[in-house]
């Protein structure tokens, strides 16, 4: 390792901090530490840092010469033992710029965000994969698992954007599915709700209902009906959604950009085509609203989607460990 670097490491809480230069601030060390493919505006890290019902946030920050050179921030949710089975906390993000890395302070930022994450009562930490996440995980071309793996993370799994031009879009052969697919209209988020009480109660379920708590529009979601109701819903992202396309950094796609995801249909519901007509009506839908790039963010389900024209687009290494009790 080169010289250490002494910088000290002021703890902020973006609550009650007047953000509007450690915005900027941020987005240019993530922008700069990630590279040309990965870039956030300030609007972004804006939007990632709002408050949410039981979220508290902390943001570590070093700065040399007047300019952030590292930050970690890290996430815990209280009183949402659905959402946190397993006593997570996430690290968000860790990023130390170019020119000061192999000096200590990714460790040092690290360090400082597991201890206030175990302070908070957190029993295990997850690096990325947070509740506004800005990536699933560590992306892996950044090659930064190795660091959190010599920092004691554990890597379980890749997880991947899948993505595709849904210019062309046809679907593969479908089964006939005794269903309908529609966007949810107005009268329809308690349905909504009621179904992702019922199937997903945990992250979906309360990524729901912040997203609808907040200007998120219920038009988003794509309903899947049966006979029964509610059987399954997927979220879209349009250029203009309140949620921001940003997050799925689709920079190497051909505009306009768009998502799909998350997606799922009842437990006792699958296997029988729901779950394909529901995407085939979410991938129309974009397709007709003219969007070409399609991002599928944040799976490991490559055969499924790849029956449907995606490829893999970035892939991402989900590192945890356990905190000290
Ligand atoms: C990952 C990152 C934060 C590490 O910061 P850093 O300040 O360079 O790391 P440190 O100097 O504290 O390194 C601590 C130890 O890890 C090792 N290490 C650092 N980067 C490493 C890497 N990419 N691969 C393997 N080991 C690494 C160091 O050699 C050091 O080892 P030592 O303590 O035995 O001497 C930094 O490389 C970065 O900002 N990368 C891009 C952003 C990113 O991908 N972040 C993850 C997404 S949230």
């Amino acid at each position: 390792m080169n010289d250490p670097i002494e910088t000290a490491i002021v703890s902020l809480d973006p609550a009650t901090t007047a953000l509007a230069p450690v915005l900027t601030g941020f987005a240019d060390l993530w922008s700069e530490s990630l590279g040309p493919a990965m870039p956030i505006s300030s609007s972004f890290v804006q939007y990632n840092l709002q408050s949410s019902t039981g979220v508290v946030r902390r943001l570590f920050v070093a700065e040399a010469d007047g300019r952030m050179v590292g930050a970690a921030l890290a996430t815990a949710l209280h009183g949402e033992p659905l959402v946190t089975e397993h006593g997570e906390g996430w690290v968000d993000a860790l990023v130390v710029a170019p020119a000061v890395q192999r000096r200590g302070l990714g460790r040092r930022l690290l360090g400082e965000a597991e201890r206030w994450l175990a302070a908070q009562g957190c029993r295990s930490v997850q690096i990325g994969g947070g509740l506004r996440p800005f990536a699933p995980g560590a992306p892996q071309a950044s090659g930064s698992a190795d660091f959190f793996v010599h920092c004691g993370y554990t890597s379980f799994e890749v997880a991947w954007d899948m993505a595709a031009n849904l210019a062309g879009y046809t679907p593969p052969a479908l089964r006939e599915a005794p269903c309908t697919v529609a966007p949810a209209t107005a009268r329809q988020a308690d349905a909504l709700l009621a179904f992702l009480r019922r199937e997903f109660p945990g992250r979906w379920r309360y990524e729901a209902e912040m997203l609808l708590a907040g200007d998120g529009r219920l038009a988003d979601f794509m309903l899947l009906w049966t006979a029964r109701g509610v059987d399954g819903c997927c979220l879209l992202t349009f250029p203009d959604s309140r949620h921001p396309i940003e997050r799925f950094y689709p920079y190497q796609l051909p505009k306009p950009w768009g998502q799909l995801g998350s997606i799922g249909v009842s437990a006792d519901c699958r296997g029988q085509g729901f779950g394909a007509a529901l995407l085939d009506a979410g991938l129309r839908r974009l397709h007709n609203n003219g969007i070409n790039g399609c991002v599928i963010d944040w799976t490991t389900l490559v055969d499924f989607y790849g029956k449907f024209g995606f490829e893999c687009y970035r892939a991402y290494v989900m590192l945890g460990r356990t905190l000290p009790a």
